[in-house]
Order: C-alpha cells, then sequence, then structure tokens
C-alpha cells in the first residue's frame, strides 16, 4: 500500500527501514525524518504523516529502546510548589 504519495513510499518500504536501522543501532530514535532519508527521499507535503506514523507505530521495532526510557526528570511535590516568597510577590 502507498503510504506516501509524493515520494511514492509504500509500507513495506518504511517498515524495511525501520528494522533496518533497528538492526543497525539498538538504542535509535526513528523518527519520519529518519526514514525518509534512509529511503533517500524528502518529505514534501506533509498530508501522509498521519498515515505515516500509523504504520510506523504498527511495527514492533519503532519501541524506545529500554535504556532510553524514563530519561525525563520526575516532578515531586516540592517542585510544584510556588517558591515565590512574600516580598518577591508584591510589586
Ligand atoms: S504525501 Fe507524503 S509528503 Fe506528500
Amino acid at each position: 500500500m502507498i503510504v506516501c504519495q509524493c515520494q511514492n513510499i509504500s509500507d513495506r518500504d518504511i517498515n524495511s527501514a525501520i528494522d533496518w536501522m533497528r538492526a543497525s543501532d539498538s538504542a535509535a530514535l526513528i523518527t519520519p525524518g529518519k526514514i525518509y532519508r534512509a529511503l533517500g527521499k524528502q518529505a514534501d507535503c506533509g498530508g501522509c504523516m498521519p498515515l505515516f506514523l500509523a504504520t510506523m507505530r504498527k511495527n514492533a521495532n519503532l519501541e524506545v529502546p529500554m535504556e532510553l526510557r524514563g530519561l525525563r526528570a520526575r516532578t515531586t511535590k516540592d517542585d510544584q510548589t510556588c517558591k515565590a516568597t512574600r516580598k518577591s510577590s508584591i510589586i
């Protein structure tokens, strides 16, 4: 099935690119831009992005590697409280 009409990219092309990228780098973050580059193409109108992303999400190799998960700092209740003092809040 053709996913990107502008660049004539099929779902098989997308899956092949994802599988190839995952096989060559287990820690790679795979994005649509990287898939376009891997296929030697460049997005044009972007109208295919919803279907392009849906096709990507169906591929089991798209998952973010475990070692890269949870890197964002967790916020605690203390981080969410206002640090403004009475003096600083008076204009
Ligand atoms: S349909 Fe994919 S860039 Fe236009």
